[in-house]
């Protein structure tokens, strides 16, 4: 039923183009709008203007009144965590890695299904394949990118290597932590802002709607200095300027 309605979706936002390209410009010039090019034919990423950031009821801050969204992409991955000696501390969060799929034009068609893809994700593991689409939510999902901690523990988007590689690089800070709806299992939705090491246009990113990731309560019966991965999904809605 969903992917029916996405489809025909599609095929209306496709026709629609079809009928006017021009409307594929958006209301800015394509230069000055980093990474909104069309990334498929059913596709116009100029609609992600109309698509609002799902943070009301968090603590979450709203982007800054420059940016705009570049990109909506689920990403599928661990969350890394070390134990010392004591088993009664907690574990300690060491990074993530995560494979980062385009989720754009299910956000600007479908707000329901992008909200249930993460959890959906979460059911299915990493296609052997690392470059292959993931299939999740009745259809495949292109790989954007990837997301990686550097040796110094900074979050990190690559986008180079993905159909917007305008996008380029974010390295980034946390910037507001707020407690997933189901917090026991899911890791917290944060934002995170642009930090020294970014190449390109990213000024903001967005943890939401996140699945999984959660550690172990505490280090019991963890081997010291053993890396403890717990599987994860989560969208990361990328603002740019
Ligand atoms: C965004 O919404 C406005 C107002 O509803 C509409 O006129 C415009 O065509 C929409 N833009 C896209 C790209 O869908
Ligand atoms: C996380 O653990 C995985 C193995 O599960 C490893 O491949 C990856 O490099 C680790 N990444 C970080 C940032 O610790
Ligand atoms: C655990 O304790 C041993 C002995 O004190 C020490 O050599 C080792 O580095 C400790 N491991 C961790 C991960 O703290």
């Amino acid at each position: 039923m969903k992917a029916g309605l996405l489809l025909s979706t599609l095929v209306a936002i496709a026709t629609t183009s079809n009928a006017a390209p021009t409307l594929s410009l958006g209301p800015r010039s394509v230069l000055s709008k980093h990474g909104r090019r069309q990334i498929s034919a059913e596709c116009d990423l100029s609609a992600l203007d109309n698509v609002t950031l799902p943070i009301a009821g968090t603590s979450l801050p709203a982007p800054g009144a420059d940016f705009f969204l570049a990109s909506i992409t689920v990403g599928r991955g661990v969350q890394n965590y070390t134990c010392g000696n004591d088993s009664t501390a907690a574990p300690v969060s060491t990074g993530a890695i995560a494979i980062l799929y385009e989720a754009s034009c299910v956000g600007v068609a479908d707000p329901d299904l992008l909200a249930s893809l993460p959890g959906q994700a979460l059911a299915i593991s990493l296609p052997d394949d690392p470059q292959a689409d993931l299939d999740c939510g009745s259809q495949p999902l292109e790989r954007a990118g990837h997301h990686f901690f550097t040796a110094a523990k900074v979050p990190t988007f690559d986008f180079t290597e993905s159909g917007d590689p305008e996008l380029g690089l974010g390295a980034m800070s946390v910037g507001v932590k707020s407690p997933a709806p189901d917090a026991s299992t899911a890791v917290p939705w944060l934002s995170l802002n642009r930090a020294d090491g970014s190449v390109g246009p990213i000024q903001s990113i967005y943890r939401l709607n996140t699945a999984g990731g959660v550690a172990p309560a505490t280090c019991a019966n963890q081997e010291p200095g053993a890396t403890i991965s717990v599987q994860y999904a989560a969208q990361y809605w990328v603002y740019s300027q």
